[in-house]
């Protein structure tokens, strides 16, 4: 049998390829999208985080959720920074959630008060995809905007604490293989990443949206 880190990567491989190559992240990576789009997509991150680490203090010593509580993972300190450099000091007075952020970040809010192995999926969903993936975008973003190499601007894509990410991945891998959760709350979970992974391109569908390319 596949062990729990493979099913719930293959399980959402067809919605990593959707989120992927949504209108609005092949625009932002085709570096087609002005700064203003980069930093509205910012702000949604920063609703999604701060949902994913205000429940995670409280998470710390959950049997099952507890383990993934990583501080060098959280991203909301780095999500401020760059957004005090996208859109002033003054940014938290103008920050708005779309629809489907709102959405999102209610369901990670509900998951991590009630259900802690649903919100692994969510932890999972994220964090492991900035690891990955969001290195490919912080560069197309520097290049594109001209931010300073892993500076503000970007910061959310650098993972200060973290020296191996190929190492950390594996580690948290084996976090995944050894969820304490009998075979149906683990398709729970899965189900649930499906979910996230919908979440998230709800919330690129709404930013392709607002920013529809004139060409
Ligand atoms: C243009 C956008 C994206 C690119 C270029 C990208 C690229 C990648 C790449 C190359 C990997 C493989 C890394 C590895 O094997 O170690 C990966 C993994 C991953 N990505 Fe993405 N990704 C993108 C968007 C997303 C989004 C929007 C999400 C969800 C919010 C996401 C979630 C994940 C997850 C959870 C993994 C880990 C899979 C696993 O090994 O279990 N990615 N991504």
């Amino acid at each position: 049998m596949d062990s729990f880190s493979t099913v719930i990567r293959t399980a959402s491989h067809e919605q990593h390829v959707e989120a992927e190559t949504s209108t609005f992240m092949s625009d932002l990576l085709g570096g087609r999208l002005g700064v203003d789009a980069y930093a509205r997509y910012t702000e949604q991150l920063w609703f999604v985080y701060e949902a994913l680490e205000s429940g995670a203090e409280r998470l710390a010593s959950d049997p099952v959720a507890g383990p993934f509580i990583q501080p060098e993972l959280f991203r909301l300190t780095a999500l401020e920074r760059d957004l005090a450099h996208l859109r002033g000091p003054r940014w938290r007075a103008g920050v708005t959630a779309l629809p489907a952020t709102r959405a999102y970040a209610d369901r990670v809010r509900e998951c991590a008060a009630t259900w802690p192995a649903g919100y692994i999926a969510h932890h999972y969903t994220r964090y492991l995809g900035d690891l990955s993936g969001g290195q490919i975008i912080r560069d197309k973003a520097e290049k594109t905007w001209g931010f300073e190499k892993k500076g503000d601007g970007v910061r959310f894509y650098v993972f200060e604490g973290i020296a191996n990410p190929a190492a950390f991945k594996r580690s948290y891998r084996e976090l995944l293989d050894g969820v304490r959760a009998d075979d149906l709350e683990k398709q729970r979970v899965v189900t649930e990443c499906k979910r996230a992974f919908a979440l998230n391109t709800a919330v690129f569908r709404a930013l392709g949206e607002e920013f529809p390319l004139s060409a």
